[in-house]
């Protein structure tokens, strides 16, 4: 069987909803942890451009340039045989218009072997969704807040107008988009939405009522700066792990004791 065969398609992920069965997404930034995420059976992984933050570290999301979610994106699709994989739409690659966002989605599909992109916004990106899905280009929204938009949004704020919310999400399904990521929104308003829409909800701080959940790799494994958003769980402590086994071989190094006669030729 070839990696196509094996791999979860668009039309598969989207279809897990009506199965009631629920969708597990986390994001990957580089082939190593790719193969490792895809390994655990997840059925989707993102290369969010929270890269900016976590890979290069920058203070938001707005520094990433396409070519740099092309390159990440490109590592993460050759690891990966089992999960969809989807790649963030850097700001501001598609708010030059249609024309310019096929064209850089249309790279990102080209040059990386991943299956669909996702952009940030809802109704005001619906003429965009449509032109990236009439091109054959599968496309995941993402409402509620939106970290592109931080310097308009004032900061990293639950977002709670639950009429624009309910807007955004069925203006992205009416436009072709085959699921949403909620992030940072009432659990209420995420369970409304994912009633009122038929493409899967991916929540992120957005409850449990949503069709799948997204994390940040980085928040799951514990390698962080010391601060684990309330939306995330830390599943691991890999940071310490790190710390320790490197001081470890330091220590090692300084005693003498590596390398030891069975790491020597
Ligand atoms: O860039 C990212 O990692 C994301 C998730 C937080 C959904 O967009």
């Amino acid at each position: 069987m070839n990696r196509e065969e094996r791999q979860i398609t668009v039309p598969q992920f989207a279809a897990m909803k009506a199965a009631g069965r629920k969708i597990t997404m986390v994001t990957a930034y580089d082939h190593a942890f790719a193969r490792l995420v895809d390994a655990a059976n997840v059925e989707g992984i993102l290369v969010g451009d929270s890269l900016s933050m976590v890979v290069q570290g920058h203070p938001n999301t707005l520094p990433v340039t396409l070519e740099e979610m092309v390159y990440h994106a490109e590592l993460v699709g050759r690891a990966v045989r089992h999960a969809l994989v989807v790649v963030d739409m850097p700001f501001p690659s598609f708010h030059l218009g249609v024309h310019k966002a096929i064209e850089n989605a249309g790279r990102i599909l080209k040059e990386t072997r991943c299956q669909a992109v996702k952009l940030e916004g809802g109704m005001e990106q619906a003429e965009v969704i449509a032109g990236l899905v009439s091109a054959g280009i599968p496309v995941m929204a993402h409402c509620g807040l939106r970290p592109q938009s931080i310097h308009q949004l004032g900061g990293y704020r639950v977002q709670r107008d639950e009429r624009q919310l309910l807007a955004d999400a069925q203006a992205a399904e009416h436009a072709g988009a085959f699921a949403i990521v909620l992030e940072c929104i009432p659990a209420e308003t995420a369970a409304k939405i994912t009633a009122a829409v038929r493409i899967p909800t991916i929540g992120i701080g957005a409850g449990a009522g949503c069709d799948g959940q997204v994390l940040v790799l980085h928040d799951l494994l514990g390698i962080d700066t010391g601060y684990t958003p309330r939306h995330a769980k830390a599943y691991a402590n890999l940071g310490k792990t790190v710390v320790d086994a490197v001081a470890q071989y330091r220590d090692d190094v300084r005693s003498g004791t590596f390398p030891g006669a069975e790491n020597a030729f």
